[in-house]
């Protein structure tokens, strides 16, 4: 799948497989926004990608802690951080300063990944991936990837 492309994701387990596979296209320092309804399927993806970063600790909605933190394991072995946001439970984007929220923007050798980024306002990084989930006509997702702002830097 290619920036640009909508993808059809039948059911859950086709949602975390999607998400392992989308891991191998990140690199340190990119950001994911996952955008869609409450429902809509964006921990199951987060759960996906955490799977393929390697990633062993359950990776569950962080929706009362906002931000959870997790240890996974880059292609060469090494161990690569994860950062995975759920900023439903935020009021006013003012909230985000208080948590630090630049160092998610930029998350240098670690990955964000962020659910509701739009609840941050006008508080995006300078460049990321958006995967925009919508329900199909069945019960299943859509998945529609693009990139925004120039390529990965990859440190
Ligand atoms: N592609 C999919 N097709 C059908 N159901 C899905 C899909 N992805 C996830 N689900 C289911 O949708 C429900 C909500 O998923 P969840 O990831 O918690 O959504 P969100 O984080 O967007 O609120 C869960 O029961 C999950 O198993
Ligand atoms: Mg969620």
């Amino acid at each position: 799948m290619t920036p640009g492309d909508t993808v059809e994701v039948p059911d859950a387990a086709a949602m975390r497989a999607f998400g392992q596979s989308f891991a191998d296209r990140l690199r340190r320092g990119d950001v994911v926004l996952l955008h869609g309804d409450l429902g809509a399927g964006k921990t199951t993806l987060a759960q996906g990608i955490a799977e393929g970063l390697g990633v062993r600790d359950p990776v569950q909605s962080p929706t009362f802690s906002i931000i959870a933190e997790h240890d996974g394991v880059d292609s060469g072995g090494g161990s690569i951080r994860l950062f995975h946001l759920d900023l439903y439970r935020l009021i006013d984007p003012l909230e985000l300063e208080g948590l630090g929220y630049e160092q998610y923007l930029d998350p240098g050798d670690a990955i964000s990944i962020i659910e509701w980024p739009e609840r941050a306002g006008d508080w995006l990084p300078d460049r990321f991936w958006l995967l925009k989930i919508t329900h199909a006509p069945s019960d299943g997702r859509r998945i529609n990837l693009s990139r925004h702002g120039g390529a990965a830097t990859g440190r």
